[in-house]
């Protein structure tokens, strides 16, 4: 897949951009594993374009993250257009714009899937985006606002014409949130008109290697788009490259490597950020670190309830045991 000057490879494994979730340690992490490209977790263009530390600390890239996308979400073309010239400067290998945010503090401000309801507003950000910057320019949406209103068809070759580089359709619309299950036919149909031709990136419920590979070979994808099936699970993009890559199929991940992974994220993200701010963020990823794991129930339990780093060590001292009694 190419986005602008950037040939990816030829199946893209890609994190998602996930709010609170793929900070600099984690998109590390996942891209040590194979993942192909890491979003930022979005920021606001208004933020960016007051200087907000907090913004400019979540669009700080890791060394070896290249090309990095930063995703910003906002509603007024003129700041969106100055915010990622800022974005621009900061670092960004690509900026992605976020019209697909189901979130109410977002969607009241007109941003986000708010843009699915105004799809002329939609292409003058892009347009006036595209304009300002010399990165190539993606969008991330979903089909519509709901099943009444979907206008991924139009609004995919309108994005196109305003000279974006890749498209990310997230196959739901902003009503289902999360619920129900992502449409995949859409993909389908994107692929199949002529008429459309930038890559497109597939998202929505990819939860292992065998639907990634699917994607690619049955709907004609040009990259694949992982959420929620990575948070804790970052050795899906491993999986994923090997199944297809090589027909390998994943093998199952022992205690001693979970620990591993958890305790290294646990520690950089206490370094980073700090103790306190690491207990709380971890507590999204322990479930799925530990998934599957015989007998790991209370530990998890302490786990979420703990509120200091020696506890979690010692936590992690006793998971480390259950192995060696295994
Ligand atoms: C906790 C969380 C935070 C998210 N934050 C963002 C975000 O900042 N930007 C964005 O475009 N999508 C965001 N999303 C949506 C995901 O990028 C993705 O589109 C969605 O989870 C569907 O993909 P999945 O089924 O692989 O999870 C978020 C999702 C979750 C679960």
């Amino acid at each position: 897949m190419q986005i602008g000057k950037f040939d990816l490879s030829r199946y893209p494994i890609i994190l998602a951009p996930m709010d609170g979730i793929t900070d600099k340690v984690f998109r590390k992490i996942c891209k040590e594993m194979g993942a192909t490209l890491t979003y930022s977790e979005f920021v606001s263009a208004d933020a960016i374009i007051r200087n907000v530390k907090v913004s400019f600390d979540k669009i700080s890239k890791n060394e070896d993250e290249f090309p990095f996308v930063v995703q910003i979400f906002g509603n007024d073309p003129e700041i969106m257009g100055q915010a990622a010239k800022l974005v621009e400067s900061a670092g960004a290998d690509i900026i992605d714009l976020n019209f697909g945010c189901p979130m109410k503090k977002i969607v009241s401000k007109g941003a986000g899937a708010a843009l699915l309801k105004n799809p002329e507003l939609m292409l003058e950000i892009t347009k006036n985006v595209v304009k300002n910057v010399n990165v190539p320019v993606t969008v991330k949406t979903r089909l519509g606002w709901d099943e009444t209103s979907i206008i991924i068809d139009n609004i995919a070759r309108g994005l196109q014409d305003c000279g974006i580089a890749a498209l990310t359709l997230h196959a739901r619309t902003r009503k289902q949130l999360y619920s129900g299950n992502a449409d995949w036919d859409y993909f389908l149909k994107l692929k199949s008109d002529s008429s459309f031709s930038i890559p497109l990136i597939a998202n929505g419920d990819i939860d292992n290697p065998e639907k990634a590979k699917l994607l690619f070979d049955d709907y004609g994808v040009d990259g694949v788009m992982i959420g929620r099936a990575a948070i804790g699970n970052p050795w899906i993009f491993r999986d994923c490259n090997d199944y297809i890559l090589k027909n390998i199929s994943p093998k199952p991940i022992s205690i001693n490597e979970r620990l591993a992974i958890c305790k290294r994220h646990f520690n950089e993200l206490a370094a980073m950020k700090n103790e306190k701010v690491a207990i709380i963020e971890m507590r999204k990823f322990f479930k799925n670190y530990f998934k599957g794991i015989a007998n790991i129930k209370q530990y998890r339990v302490a786990l979420l309830e703990a509120t200091s780093l020696e506890e979690i060590h010692s936590i992690f001292n006793d998971i480390k045991n259950i192995e060696e009694k295994v």
